[in-house]
């Protein structure tokens, strides 16, 4: 039996704008839809998005995660767009700087630029929130961290925002995009020597490992152009979606205040509802049955991470910002071998916003966002807003009960199987031992434990790989 039938343009400008209703329509149509307009199945529910990144061998990247064959076709080979060895190889070099460890360097220099911004924001009274909040830190701190020469530095928005517009259709926006891709390709190949690059940065480690021998040099472009292109849109997309969130839920912003732990939730529930990357794709290695529908061999599979992540099967009131959910469940950051690498300083750098507004910021107040059309980041393009400055610290009031959330559960689980899915990266399959009484495990689930990656830091894991035990907090 084929896939039910979605005749829309995933890429139009009024999709782009108000994609919520058709991610609802396309998920109460079944698991896997096709897209006729574009030739491609597209996955819609939680449970199959989740399976499908967590499958690698059987929905592979190496082909390219565009919705197209021409821009697969164009886009492979970076980390995102590559399988095994080669993907391996490309994210065991370019993670080491964005792992939390390492992160934990730059933390107070993110912290002080957060404070100033939020003090002059504060006081300035009306700002646009996409231009002077969302953007700050990833056009300071990360584009010099990242180390390109001045021409380089001052194009990355630009590159960032035409690869995610190429990683969709040859549109208009994907045809533009084309262009400007190509000479972000030139610039890395005659602009981002070691010389050209700054000392310490991201960028020039990647030669510097190269020199060591512990990278391929053909590697080192794609390395280098998985630094450029995610790392700006992205951050600045959930940083806009965030302030929203707040400013149209009053009651989420007090119960931040009152409870500073849960900030990193704050930051992921925003991650959740705006999903920054709508979709990618993968193609079937082998056929697959979705329900009562077969992927076939060799077809290219949407991957909707943002229709996931409103799906009412797995989030109660999906559309619903709030701040006390299980933080981890949603998919905004992918999942499995190819989850974001740069996660952590995308928290990192919310995080100190948050932290810089709880003692300043009494009530935000925003108008109404204009979407940006790109084919695949979901962003505002501008939203007017204005904070209300906090008059006196207030102090936690004793009598109002914290709201429940499961976070930070301990399970004691053990490994009922493993399974090496790529250079030192190990999926655990766990089952909860004996009766721990917990009410979120669920026996048999999978956790993707990337041992060499730094992703197991999410995690705080007791014991040694080999051992048959593990403590697990999730
Ligand atoms: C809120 C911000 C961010 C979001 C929502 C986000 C989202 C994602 C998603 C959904 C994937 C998975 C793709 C897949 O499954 O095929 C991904 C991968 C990736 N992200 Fe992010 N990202 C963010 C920030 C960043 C930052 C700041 C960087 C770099 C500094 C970055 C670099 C990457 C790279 C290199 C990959 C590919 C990893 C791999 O294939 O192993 N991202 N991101």
């Amino acid at each position: 039996m084929s896939a039910p039938s979605y005749d829309v343009d995933f890429y139009s400008d009024d999709f782009i704008r108000e994609p919520w209703p058709h991610y609802a329509a396309m998920r109460e149509l079944g698991p896997l839809v096709w897209l006729p307009r574009h030739g491609n199945y597209a996955l819609t529910r939680y449970q199959e998005v989740a399976d499908c990144l967590r499958d690698p061998e059987t929905f592979c990247s190496g082909r390219g995660v565009a919705a197209d064959k021409t821009a697969c076709d164009l886009m492979q080979g970076n980390s995102i767009a590559s399988d095994g060895a080669r993907h391996s190889a490309i994210r065991s070099a370019m993670a080491a700087p964005l792992l939390p460890g390492a992160l934990e360097e730059v933390r107070p220099l993110i912290d002080a630029l957060a404070e100033d911004l939020i003090e002059r924001l504060t006081e300035q009274g009306h700002f646009d929130v996409m231009a002077d909040l969302a953007s700050h830190l990833p056009l300071t701190v990360v584009r010099d961290l990242v180390g390109l020469p001045d021409f380089g530095k001052e194009n990355m928005l630009r590159w960032g925002g035409a690869a995610f517009d190429l990683l969709g259709v040859q549109n208009p926006r994907g045809r533009e995009a084309l262009r400007i891709f190509l000479e972000q390709r030139e610039f890395i190949s005659k602009h981002a020597k070691r010389s050209d690059l700054k000392e310490g940065s991201w960028t020039r480690r990647i030669h510097e490992l190269v020199d060591d021998g512990a990278l391929s040099a053909d590697l080192a472009p794609f390395c280098i152009r998985d630094y450029i292109n995610p790392s700006l849109d992205t951050t600045i997309s959930a940083t806009g979606q965030l302030i929203w969130q707040l400013s149209k839920n009053p009651e989420e912003w007090k119960n931040l205040r009152e409870w500073p732990d849960l900030l990193t939730n704050a930051v992921n529930e925003a991650v959740r509802l705006g999903s920054p990357i709508r979709s990618f794709s993968r193609h079937a290695t082998r056929d697959v049955p979705i329900g009562d529908h077969t992927i076939e061999h060799g077809a290219r599979v949407m991957v909707l991470y943002a229709s996931a992540n409103r799906d009412e099967r797995v989030f109660d009131e999906p559309d619903t910002f709030r701040v006390t959910r299980n933080p981890k469940r949603h998919l905004g950051f992918g999942s499995g071998i190819h989850m974001c690498v740069g996660m952590h300083l995308a928290q990192l750098e919310m995080v100190a916003l948050l932290k810089a507004m709880l003692p300043r910021v009494e009530r935000i107040y925003a108008g109404e966002p204009a979407v940006a059309l790109n084919n695949t980041i979901y962003a505002f393009a501008s939203l007017p807003a204005r904070f209300e400055r906090r008059a006196t610290t207030v102090a936690p009031n004793p009598d109002r009960a914290k709201p429940q959330h499961n976070r930070s559960q301990l399970i004691q689980a053990h490994v009922v199987e493993r399974c090496e899915i790529g250079d030192g990266i190990i999926s655990l399959a766990l089952a909860a031992d004996g009766d721990s009484g917990l009410p979120t495990w669920t026996p048999g689930a999978h956790i993707d434990l990337h041992i060499r990656s730094g992703l197991v830091r999410q995690y705080s894991l007791t014991g040694r790989v080999a051992e048959k035990t593990y403590r697990i907090a999730v």
